[in-house]
């Protein structure tokens, strides 16, 4: 899979289309570093960390985190060796600025991103999804009683931590979240539009489904059937 690690993708889409489960997928598949925020600021308000105490206040009310301080662990998390070969991007940049200072970083250190691939799925489904969720509180895996049942109720398939609802996973958190995508995420559509790089995947086929179009569209080639 030598053409697969060079893969640099972001996947673009709501809350709830499916970009943690995928970027997993992809990450394990074709050994892409998987860079999640969201996951990433959740770890850090675990620790308790400075960055995870300013961050908390903004994931407990469905708010974005400041640009800067996003921008800045993205930077510092891009210089990991693991993620020199090829990365998936699982919930950033999430507006303008963030996709512009990415773009500036990748010019920077002479990387180019193969493609951005959208999610999409309609909002009543997202809601549906969201508020089904289970996560693990240990390695993020998600599940949910109708396409992503753990083997064991309540256990990670992967680590056999328990499963925890998240703290923005709330009906009316999760419409605040989709309003607050709306606003400012929905826009780096039109912006990786006009820079050739958007693929458009169909978010509501099963979860096997979506892996192989998103394979597709970022150009893998199909593995022969034996
Ligand atoms: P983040 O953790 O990124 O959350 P999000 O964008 O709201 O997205 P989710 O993780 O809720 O959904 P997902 O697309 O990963 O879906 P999943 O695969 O789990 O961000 C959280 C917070 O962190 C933000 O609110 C903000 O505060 C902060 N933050 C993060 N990044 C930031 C940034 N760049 N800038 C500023 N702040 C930032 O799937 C959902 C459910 O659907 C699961 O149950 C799953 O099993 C199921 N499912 C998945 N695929 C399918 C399918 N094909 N069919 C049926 N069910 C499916
Ligand atoms: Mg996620
Ligand atoms: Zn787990």
């Amino acid at each position: 899979m030598s053409a697969a690690r060079q893969l640099r993708l972001i996947l673009l889409g709501a809350p709830g289309a499916g970009k943690g489960t995928q970027a997993r997928r992809l990450g394990e598949a074709f050994g892409l570093a998987q860079i999640g925020t969201g996951d990433m600021f959740r770890a850090a308000v675990a620790a308790e960390s400075p960055m995870g105490l300013a961050a908390k206040e903004y994931l407990d009310n469905g708010e974005l985190v400041p640009d800067e301080v996003t921008i800045g662990v993205v930077e510092e998390r891009l210089h990991h060796d693991d993620a020199r070969d090829g990365f998936v991007m699982d919930g950033f940049p999430r507006t303008s600025q963030q996709a512009t200072a990415f773009d500036a970083l990748l010019a920077k250190l002479k990387r180019r991103l193969s493609a951005v691939i959208e999610l999409s799925v309609p909002r009543d489904e997202l809601v549906r999804r969201l508020t089904r969720r289970w996560v693990c509180a240990h390695c993020n895996t998600s599940y949910n009683l109708l396409s992503a049942v753990p083997k064991v109720a309540g256990v990670c398939d992967r680590c056999g931590f328990l499963l925890v609802h998240r703290r923005d996973d709330d009906q009316e958190m999760v419409r605040h979240r989709l309003d607050v995508y709306d606003e400012k995420t929905a826009p780096l559509i039109a912006y990786y539009q006009g820079a050739s790089l958007l693929r458009t995947v169909e978010g509501t086929k099963h979860i096997d489904e979506v892996f192989e179009d998103i394979a597709a569209a970022a150009g893998v080639p199909k593995e022969p059937t034996a």
